[in-house]
């Protein structure tokens, strides 16, 4: 064997063993678990009736962790909601926004819910962080 076949396998072999480590990096990043829920991505759906800053169809959202249930004053809220008496904690967030017409019967939120737990904990963690960013509640 002549020492350019040589050398010309080798190159085949190193282009081939790179194409593998390469195919294997895309399919990792694609598919990775370490790929972060977007939290602002989830509170997208909420947007069509929800404002951070400003009532809408339903009541503004900053501060919504840790404020009392059904609290923010000229907004009308359902029976149903006033009934509630208690506090967005996070737990409570995470409780109420899987379901929420299952889990207040009767509140106005007409919305099916955030049905997967990581995506509903990446949006809690985003109202709770937004309280406190000037640019997302002044
Ligand atoms: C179809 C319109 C609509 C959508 C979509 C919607 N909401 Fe609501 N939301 C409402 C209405 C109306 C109320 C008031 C409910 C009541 O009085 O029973 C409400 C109430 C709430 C409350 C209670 C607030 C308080 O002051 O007690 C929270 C928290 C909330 N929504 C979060 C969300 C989040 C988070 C999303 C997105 C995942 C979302 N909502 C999507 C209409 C909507």
């Amino acid at each position: 064997m002549s020492w350019w076949q040589a050398s010309w396998r080798n190159r085949v072999v190193r282009f081939v063993a790179f194409g593998y480590a390469f195919l294997g990096f895309i399919a990792l990043s694609a598919a990775g678990p370490s790929v972060p829920v977007d939290g602002a991505e989830i509170f997208s759906r909420c947007v069509a009736c929800h404002s951070l800053e400003r009532n809408r169809t339903g009541p503004k959202l900053c501060g919504v962790v840790g404020r009392p249930t059904a609290s923010i004053s000229g907004f009308a809220y359902s029976k149903a909601l006033q009934a509630l008496e208690s506090e967005w904690t996070e737990e409570k967030l995470n409780w109420f926004l899987e379901s929420p017409t299952r889990k207040v019967r009767g509140t106005r939120m007409a919305y099916a819910g955030v049905r997967d737990a990581e995506e509903r904990l990446a949006l809690i963690a985003f109202l709770r962080d937004a309280a406190t960013d000037p640019d997302l509640c002044p």
